[in-house]
């Protein structure tokens, strides 16, 4: 058990995840590309050990010992995906293998049983590329229209055109809780409260998320909540489907195999009960263990302590990256969590981002997954740095002079 005093002390905390002890280009490592992926803590790498070493055997199929152990394991990993984002049902949860095969899912999946020629999808503007493309996808397969809820150029959603965008052929809304991107959270609960006072449901988009505070899809009374192991703490190759029993009940199963039958004939299948419905096929039952164990570490620091501790973060680093001269910080909405979007006039993203490199501090430069955000931005790109609560202040201070450096090369 971590003594949650300890948090306080971030020494402690980074001796934690072992990789940010290195070095990189022969200076310590600033890694600042945690919205791509988060870093694992010693207790998400051991039990993957562990669950090798010890259990690994495949779930929900043999009646030997190990695939009793690891068949729980699994279900207990479920329990706690339930428990942190305080699902009604752990049914509710569907192991995917990440935020991308989720949305896939569910455009397959709700778009097979709702959507029809004529019908209209609503997605923000501010989406990541995969909670766009797939809805693209569902609308050309199915002859539907893909409306867009604008933002503006501070990077907030305007939602009070949210309400005009739907009507009676609507049937379902797509949002980002967070965006990638420039780091806006956007107001999902008001955004779900104004679809469904038109019976229409949404699908929010927690990659950006759950890893960065309280989440609870109960009260926020979504329809489907998504997110990725990998952003939070866990191992890549696992992802979580939140989905209302009576959807879930009601949706098609999207990919056939084993695991998701009760029975199988030549003649046709009767498909499994929730949530195996939508698991066909071997699970990544190591990842779920391992983000249970990465749940368990982010509640033993609380999430209210680490919204905390993420928030002076993006205080310092904004008012510290502010008073760089040429600096632009792209994205500068009223909530955000701690994620810096920037350019300097006149260098290209990507040459500001290879330079950070070779000072050890590991940013990401392009798009970001979201040309459109771009698009309308009137940008090529981005550089952007992301941080958590591992981050430090001193970190800050040497991305801002690795910036400063940057500029006097180019100057
Ligand atoms: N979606 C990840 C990012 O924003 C990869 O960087």
């Amino acid at each position: 058990m971590i003594n949650r005093e300890s948090y306080m002390d971030i020494s402690s905390i980074r001796s934690h995840f072992p990789i940010l002890g290195r070095n990189v280009h022969n200076r310590p490592l600033v890694y600042m590309d945690n919205a791509a992926t988060t870093q694992k803590p010693l207790r998400v790498i051991e039990t993957v050990e562990r669950v090798y070493k010890t259990l690994n055997s495949n779930v929900h199929r043999g009646v030997h010992h190990l695939s009793d152990l690891c068949t729980d394991e699994h279900e207990q990993a479920r329990h706690k995906v339930q428990e942190f984002i305080h699902a009604a049902h752990s049914h509710e949860i569907i192991f995917t293998s990440g935020t991308t095969s989720s949305i896939n899912l569910v455009a397959f999946s709700f778009g097979e049983k709702y959507v029809h020629e004529g019908d209209e999808i609503i997605v923000s503007a501010m989406e990541h590329h995969s909670n766009l493309v797939p809805w693209q996808m569902l609308c050309d397969r199915k002859k539907a229209v893909l409306k867009i809820l604008p933002m503006s150029m501070k990077g907030e959603l305007e939602i009070e055109k949210l309400s005009g965008l739907i009507n009676a052929k609507t049937k379902i809304v797509a949002v980002g809780h967070v965006s990638n991107s420039l780091g806006t959270i956007n107001p999902v609960r008001e955004i779900i409260q104004i679809a469904h006072k038109q019976n229409v449901p949404v699908l929010v988009d927690g990659a950006q998320a759950v890893q960065h505070g309280r989440v609870d899809v109960q009260e926020l009374d979504c329809d489907f909540y998504v997110f990725s192991g990998h952003k939070a703490y866990g191992t890549t190759g696992i992802g979580v489907l939140y989905g209302k029993e009576k959807w879930l009940n009601e949706m098609p199963p999207w990919q056939g195999g084993g695991e998701m039958i009760k029975e199988v004939s030549f003649s046709g299948a009767v498909y499994n009960d929730l949530p195996f419905k939508f698991e066909a096929g071997t699970p990544d039952f190591v990842g779920a263990i391992a983000l249970g164990a990465a749940l368990d570490y982010l509640e033993e620091i609380g999430l209210e302590a680490i919204a905390q501790r993420e928030k002076e973060l993006l205080e310092y680093a904004t008012q510290k990256l502010q008073s760089i001269p040429g600096l632009v910080i792209v994205g500068n909405a009223a909530e955000k969590i701690s994620v810096i979007s920037f350019y300097l006039q006149g260098i290209h993203p990507y040459d500001t981002g290879m330079i950070l490199d070779k000072l050890g501090i590991a940013v990401r430069t392009g798009n970001h997954c979201a040309q459109p955000v771009m698009d309308f931005l009137q940008l090529s790109g981005t550089v952007r740095a992301s941080m958590v609560f591992y981050n430090t202040m001193e970190e800050i201070d040497l991305l801002a002079e690795g910036i400063e450096r940057v500029r006097q090369m180019f100057s």
